[in-house]
């Protein structure tokens, strides 16, 4: 007769064949090795992420018959080689869908998993993560950021508090307003996080004034959300064509272009589109593939949509 030992060592096994075994998606589109996405390395460690990862407000915020694309929009994001999600705990239930998703999947080892404090002081902080952990349905992140600076000097200490504790690999500060650049340069300056995330676009492209090149100077890692202006830039582009160069560039749709358009500053370390839509997925992907946009193709789109 099997021993208990025996079975459960077999089922580790079988285990972790299913866990090594490509997800159906890698074999229904597969992603050459040649055209793997691109990686950047984060400052403070050393270690690398794919460079285009993706967000969750409003696209994981959805009822139970709107969980059904977000599986597809998972399979696709991780077969391309993609990592990096953003969440929050103030955005309604998208950590819950996200964490029951990862775990339906099976995906959360494969995932570099940021969440945020969003509280007004320490025990409201502790609450909101531990809460984040049970909805996240996981017992740590990878990145624990201070959302829009929110009571930034209590929560920055409980994140590095955490990270201690091994509860975060990374601690880091978020905005999305260029009104808060300044403001978010001077506290980065003074407290040198693992991260910031800022909002970068090429309709808004302030960042590259100051706060990238000085996150590039402290070696603090920049996440950039908002690179498509919330979905604003593609009413702006319609029918518009892409300019002349882009096949070239391998850039062949606007969301490549205005993603193209951010990883292209070598400050910049993971962008993070949100889409609740496959083909969209797929789209985004395929701006983290070929070569980056020159200075003066870069120069160029801001003219443009200046
Ligand atoms: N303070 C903060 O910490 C903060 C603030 C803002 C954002 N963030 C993070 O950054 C992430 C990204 O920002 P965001 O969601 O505000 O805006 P965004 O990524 O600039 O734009 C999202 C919009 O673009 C559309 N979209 C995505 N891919 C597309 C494609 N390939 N073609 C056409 N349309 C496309 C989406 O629509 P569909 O879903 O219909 O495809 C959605 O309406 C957020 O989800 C969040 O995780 C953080």
């Amino acid at each position: 007769m099997t021993s208990r030992r025996a079975f459960l060592s077999a089922a580790a096994v079988a285990a972790a064949a299913a866990a090594l075994r490509p997800l159906p998606v890698f074999a229904a589109s597969p992603v050459p090795r040649e055209s793997a996405l691109a990686t950047r390395a984060i400052p403070s460690s050393g270690e690398r992420i794919p460079i285009i990862g993706m967000g969750t407000s409003g696209s994981f915020e959805v009822d139970a018959a709107g969980r059904e694309p977000l599986e597809e929009v998972l399979r696709r994001f991780v077969a391309g080689g993609a990592s990096v999600i953003d969440t929050s705990p103030n955005y309604s239930n998208a950590e819950d869908v996200l964490g029951d998703l990862l775990a339906e999947l099976g995906l959360r080892d494969r995932i570099f998993l940021a969440t945020k404090l969003a509280a007004d002081d320490r025990p409201a902080g502790e609450a909101q993560f531990a809460q984040s952990l049970k909805r996240l349905r996981t017992d740590k992140v990878e990145l624990l950021a201070v959302h829009n600076l929110r009571d930034w000097r209590n929560q920055l200490t409980l994140a590095r508090d955490l990270k201690e504790q091994g509860k975060t690999r990374y601690i880091g500060l978020t905005h999305y307003q260029d009104s808060a650049h300044h403001e978010l340069a001077r506290i980065m300056a003074a407290e040198k996080p693992d991260f910031i995330q800022i909002n970068y676009s090429v309709g808004a492209p302030n960042a590259e004034r100051a706060l990238l090149p000085l996150a590039r100077d402290l070696g603090v890692a920049v996440m950039i959300n908002r690179a498509f202006d919330d979905g604003r830039l593609f009413s702006r582009v319609a029918d518009r064509p892409l300019p002349g160069w882009a096949a070239e560039a391998g850039v062949t749709s606007w969301a490549q272009m205005f993603l193209k358009f951010t990883t292209g500053h070598p400050a910049v370390t993971v962008v993070i589109p949100a889409t609740g839509k496959p083909d969209r997925q797929s789209d985004n992907l395929k701006a983290g593939l070929g070569r980056d946009l020159t200075e003066a193709e870069r120069a160029e789109l801001v003219t443009m949509f200046a």
